[in-house]
This record gives C-alpha cells, sequence and structure tokens, in this order.
C-alpha cells in the first residue's frame, strides 16, 4: 500500500463553486410549466452526480456549496465571501481551474465583480475561472445546465497553451470573458453572452481570442475586495416626465455614489441638471451610462460631462455600480495608506478601456 497517497484537496483538481440560481432549480411542474421554479433546490454535488458518466476521467473535482440563492438576491456580504474564496483558492498549487455554477440574473455583476478583483490573479497564475449557470431548471426536460456545467469544466481545464487564464463565462456552448456578461433577455438560453463578444467553447475563434488578449492588456491591476460595507451606490434612470426630486431624494441620504442610466447615449433629463450639480457639490459620485442595452458610452458625449462625473464606456448599468464601488473602495483604501489616487483613477483602471473590436 502507498504511504505517499496525497487528501484529495492538495492533488490537482478543478474547484467547483455551488452558488444557487436556476441551474440548481426544480419546476412543480416541469413538463407543462418548466418556467414556474424555484431556484437554488438543489446542491452542487448532485449537479456534478448528473453529469458524472460525461466528465472527463483525467478530471478530479472538488465541490463546496458557497450559497443556494436566486440571484436577484445577491447581496454584497456575499461577493465579498466568493471573491475572498476565489482569490485563496487561485493561490493554492492544488487548484487547477474554478467553475462557479451561479444565477443568470446577476452573473453580470458577479462576474464584473471577479473579473475586477482576481482577474489579473488568474492571469498570471494562468488559470481559468468559469462562470456558468442556466435558464431552465435542472427538471426541466430540455435542461441546460448539465451541458452548461460540462462545457464550463472543459473550458477551465483547457490547456494554457491554448487560452490564458483569467475569468470567463460559458453559455450555451459559448465562451466569452466574464467582465463582458450582459443578461439582454428573460428567456432566451443564451441570454446572458447573447451581445457579448463571445466564442464556440470547442473550437476558440482566433479573432475573438484576440481580443481576450488586447482587453486583458488593457485592464490595470485587481482593486481590493471591500471587507466590510461596501460603499452605498444606486442606479437611477432618465426618461420623459424625470422630476428632479428623483436626485434631490437620495441628496439627504448616505449614498456615495450614482449611476445614471441615460437616454441614447447617455444623456440625462434636463430636469436633474441642478440637482445633479448640487450631487457633485455634495461630494457623490457619479457614472453615466446608457439605458438602451448595448453600445458606448463615451465621456463628453452628447455634451460635456459634469466635472468629475465619469462615461461607463461598455459596461452597462450594473456593471458600472459594481465597478464605481470597487472604485470607491479603493479610494477609500488608498486614502488609509496615505496615497492621493481618487475613485476616478481606479474606475478608469477597469472600467474606461479602449474601444477593442
Ligand atoms: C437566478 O438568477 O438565480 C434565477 C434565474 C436564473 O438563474 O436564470
Amino acid at each position: 500500500m502507498s504511504t505517499n497517497q496525497a487528501k484529495p484537496e492538495n492533488s490537482p483538481h478543478i474547484l467547483v463553486l455551488g452558488m444557487g440560481g436556476t441551474i440548481a432549480g426544480l419546476a412543480s411542474n416541469p413538463a407543462i410549466n418548466p418556467s414556474s421554479y424555484k431556484a437554488g433546490e438543489l446542491g452542487i454535488k448532485t449537479l456534478l452526480a448528473t453529469i458524472q458518466e460525461a466528465i472527463p476521467g483525467n478530471l478530479k473535482l472538488l465541490s463546496q456549496q458557497v450559497a443556494n440563492i436566486n440571484s436577484r438576491d445577491l447581496c454584497e456580504d456575499l461577493l465579498t465571501l466568493l471573491g475572498n474564496l476565489v482569490k485563496t483558492s487561485l493561490e493554492n498549487p492544488a487548484v487547477q481551474g474554478i467553475v462557479i455554477t451561479h444565477g443568470t440574473d446577476t452573473v453580470e455583476e458577479a462576474g464584473f465583480f471577479l473579473s475586477a478583483t482576481c482577474g489579473k490573479l488568474a492571469e498570471k497564475l494562468g488559470k481559468r475561472v468559469v462562470l456558468t449557470g442556466a435558464m431552465l431548471p435542472a427538471n426541466a426536460p430540455q435542461a441546460d445546465g448539465p451541458l452548461n456545467l460540462l462545457d464550463a469544466l472543459k473550458w477551465a481545464a483547457t490547456a494554457p497553451e491554448n487560452c490564458p487564464g483569467g475569468v470567463f463565462a460559458v453559455f450555451a456552448g459559448k465562451v466569452c470573458l466574464a467582465r463582458d456578461l450582459a443578461k439582454r433577455h428573460t428567456s432566451a438560453l443564451n441570454a446572458p453572452l447573447m451581445d457579448s463578444p463571445s466564442s464556440p467553447v470547442g473550437l476558440v475563434n482566433p479573432s475573438w481570442m484576440y481580443r481576450v488578449r488586447a482587453t486583458q492588456e488593457a485592464c490595470g491591476d485587481d482593486l481590493p475586495i471591500p471587507q466590510g460595507l461596501w460603499p452605498w451606490v444606486e442606479i437611477l434612470t432618465s426618461h420623459a416626465g424625470a422630476r428632479s426630486e428623483t436626485i434631490v431624494l437620495w441628496l439627504n441620504s448616505q449614498v456615495k455614489g450614482l449611476v445614471l442610466a441615460g437616454s441614447g447615449m447617455g444623456g440625462t433629463h434636463d430636469a436633474w441638471k441642478d440637482s445633479l450639480l448640487s450631487a457633485v457639490k455634495q461630494g457623490v459620485a457619479l457614472v453615466r451610462t446608457t439605458r438602451t442595452g448595448a453600445g458606448a458610452t463615451m465621456s463628453d458625449i452628447p455634451e460635456k460631462d459634469l466635472e468629475g462625473c465619469l462615461a461607463s464606456g461598455t459596461l452597462s448599468a450594473p456593471r458600472a455600480r459594481i465597478a464605481l464601488q470597487l472604485a470607491l473602495n479603493a479610494e477609500k483604501e488608498a486614502q488609509l495608506a496615505g496615497k492621493s489616487l481618487t475613485w476616478q483613477d481606479f474606475f478608469a483602471r477597469i472600467a474606461v478601456l479602449p474601444e477593442i473590436r
């Protein structure tokens, strides 16, 4: 008998983290109405057992249940927990890659958060963190979760020479950078990445790979993961009939930042003008994005930005909100360390990238 047997956690493996979502959901009447279900019902071990036979024999897996929620209830404490776990696991030499099963409703927030806080580390170590999920519950006749999970495991285990390390997402046979995720449909199976530059999992498209490398080069260093209370940031949408009160009401709160989802190229209603000026004077951080759901928001377009207000580039409102929270937290940490860096410096590092086609 060998006395040299390593404990499973010390031998090379892929770590699979369960967060819940529809991939772990169950419908009460799946054949008739698969869309009526409860998310976060099955554990990660059960999800893996379902695909056991299809998992390549050389892949060693260890799993951990981090949460089992409907991701619309995702909270910042849980992001901190997930981020810390991903970071320490990446640093563990036995962990070759990480797969995270997550609800699709807020997977863009989790994906952006992990990209901005652990992306450079994953890249440096040549390891992949791969988010996946499903649009149909686990017991639906056409459930998409098993194949998504299998594809994510394969992508996490792809040889480094075929793809750099980093934070990715896999849905409906395609892979994209997790920072590009944006759920753009209520029910389509490719909803989380339907408008994101992506490539088939099994046959990597060279122009996508070029874009991955260029985007990774343009991103700055990882930002710190907030360990306590995250800075409070809200998303406000401009619309016909907008009222100044929408901004004024927040000025009496502890809010630290506002993401303004403007119309068209990100312009906001004139009714907000004076109250936004007051917000700037009060030190509330402003980021401008578009409510259209696609395209970039550029600085000083359609008109000159208010002093200090940044445009979100290609980030949607939910991702711009996470970026602003991380930037405000990084500013606070920098100031405590005696450095005079502002939230704008940090926001630009992770969010305002040159347009890469
Ligand atoms: C969720 O986000 O947890 C529910 C929806 C989904 O996973 O598709």
